[in-house]
């Protein structure tokens, strides 16, 4: 594919208003969502709730891509349309998740790198022809006494640019994912101190693999202080220290930034894209590719129950909505209210 189509594929996938909704989620964790709502994980309650996401009525006008995860991209709706061919019929981008985790980094007490790069360039070519025009791959850091160590921010950067040179070279939008994770106790400053230094790897080692920024999303955490800390940043800190921070160490040349959730509330997740985009313009477009922030209110909704499908579809048309209008500035609180009424 050309380098010009991975450009207008990565522009769509942050089109105005829109964002990515992260559906990746891996047997193991799908398994702790459902057990939150006292539902088995079987392959059909899988199946049947990623059905009822994806026909939600509507809901193109704020989704412009979904993440699906290898099972998932080879399931179907009751009515055998592939995942993939349905999310394409509705206008919205399929994309796949293609790591295999983050796993123990070798001789490191706590750390993780993130595996899946045998292989990958056979699995990418197959995701392709099951539909995917774009791929996810994440890699996690903690804070901590020393950490995230100088190794771990290497190695998963060098990783992170090996997976995305491949993806460039199938056709497919790498969506470049390090988190560093936000559970602790550290302050927003030690959270920016790590995330620039992280990102500096990513886009060094980005660019010395010859990926064409132009064709890749940054999907990021945002700097926030620990979710443990004593004190806890405001919803304008928050947005400041992020802008500052990516203001620093992201090229103009990338076209979007979409941040996952991370664990953040879903009002606050929305909240916080709100501030930054109410700061703009900025060089990049600011979205979203939340998996909790919008689907928790939705799996509560449902509860495994068919006669709850419609009410699961109106909390995720909500969520979806409200962060659709965080990507230009325009959420209010006071929308959460909204869902009540619908
Ligand atoms: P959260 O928004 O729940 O963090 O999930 C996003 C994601 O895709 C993590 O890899």
């Amino acid at each position: 594919m050309a380098a010009q189509d991975l450009e207008t594929t990565a522009k769509e996938l942050v089109a105005e208003g829109k964002g990515i909704l992260a559906a990746d989620e891996s047997s193991g964790t799908i398994e702790k969502r459902f057990k939150s709502i006292d539902v088995e994980s079987t392959e059909e309650n899988r199946r049947g709730y990623r059905e009822l996401l994806f026909t939600t009525a509507g809901v193109e006008e704020f989704v412009s891509g979904v993440i699906l995860y290898d099972e998932t991209i080879r399931q179907s709706t009751t009515d055998r349309t592939p995942f993939p061919q349905l999310l394409e019929q509705r206008g919205i981008i399929p994309g796949i998740k293609v790591d295999k985790g983050a796993k123990p980094l070798a001789l490191t007490e706590s750390e993780t790198i993130t595996e899946g790069l045998d292989g990958l360039r056979e699995r990418l070519e197959e995701y392709r022809g099951l539909g995917a025009r774009f791929a996810k791959w994440r890699a996690t850091y903690s804070i901590g006494a020393g950490l995230p160590s100088e190794y771990c921010v290497w190695t998963n950067a060098h990783a992170l640019a090996r997976y995305a040179a491949l993806c460039q070279e199938a056709g497919l939008v790498p969506i470049v994912e390090p988190e560093v994770l936000m559970d602790g106790e550290h302050s927003l400053e030690q959270a920016s101190k790590a995330t620039g230094r992280v990102l500096q790897a990513v886009y060094t080692e980005l660019h010395d693999q010859r990926v064409d920024l132009r064709g890749t999303l940054l999907k990021p955490n945002m700097v926030l202080s620990g979710y443990e800390a004593s004190e806890r940043a405001s919803i304008q800190e928050v947005a400041e220290a992020t802008l500052e921070c990516f203001y620093r160490h992201v090229p103009a040349a990338v076209p979007g930034i979409v941040f996952l959730s991370g664990g953040q509330s879903d009002e606050d997740a929305t909240a916080h894209l709100n501030a930054m985009n109410a700061l703009g313009p900025h060089p990049w477009e600011l979205s979203f590719s939340y998996g909790r922030a919008l689907q928790a209110p939705a799996l509560k909704a449902w509860r495994g129950k068919p006669e709850n499908v419609e009410a699961a579809q109106r909390a995720y048309y909500h969520r979806a909505k409200l962060n659709g209008a965080a990507r230009t500035g325009m959420y209010a609180p006071e929308m959460e209210r909204e869902a009540a009424a619908v």
